[in-house]
């Protein structure tokens, strides 16, 4: 199973605001993303969660949290307490990839045993105080590069050792 971290990243490496906000609205940027992730589970931080108000659509969405947070019955939402619990239900499943959607702090846990990553550069800097971690590039081959009017679309894929 493919495990694929998906994140757009301002100039200034911020994705996020802590208060859970997105600090941009790029349309075309959302777009991408649905259309990548649409018929594959995403797993996501309770934050990122609350921040997006309800389930992903046409997505299995897996949420990580030590609390016990209410999913109303959704047949389409797991609740699990930690990451590798989250991706061996994946494997179970199985599902041929999964994408992590963040936030910072599921980015910076699951880089390290992520096989591809999808970023979307945007063209500007942002407020915010949540950033993508810090990855050394020496380890990620770059396969595709889509540029598109406000952002460019790197496709990276682990080296192999
Ligand atoms: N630009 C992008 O592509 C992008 C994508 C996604 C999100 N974002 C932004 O990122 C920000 C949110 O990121 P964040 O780092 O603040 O929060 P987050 O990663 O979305 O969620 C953090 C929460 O996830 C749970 N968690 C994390 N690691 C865990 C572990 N190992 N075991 C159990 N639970 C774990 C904890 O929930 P509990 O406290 O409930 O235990 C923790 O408080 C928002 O601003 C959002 O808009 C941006």
């Amino acid at each position: 199973m493919n495990i694929i971290l998906i994140a757009a990243i301002a100039k200034n490496e911020v994705i996020g605001k802590a208060t859970g906000e997105m600090p941009w609205h790029v349309t075309e940027e959302f777009k991408h993303f649905k259309e990548t992730t649409t018929g594959y589970p995403v797993l996501m931080g309770r934050k990122t969660f609350q921040t997006l108000g309800k389930p992903l659509k046409n997505r299995t969405n897996i949420i990580i949290s030590t609390n016990d947070i209410s999913i109303q019955g959704n047949p389409e939402v797991f609740v699990y307490k930690d990451i590798l619990s989250a991706l061996e239900f994946c494997e179970r499943q199985g599902y041929e990839k999964v994408f992590i959607i963040g936030g910072g702090t599921i980015y910076a846990q699951t880089i390290s045993i992520a096989d591809e990553m999808i970023l979307s550069y945007m063209n500007f800097e942002a407020e915010g105080e949540v950033k993508f971690p810090e990855f050394n590039r020496r380890e990620w081959d770059v396969w595709k590069v889509d540029e598109r009017e406000l952002f460019t679309i790197f496709y990276y894929r682990k080296k192999s050792l």
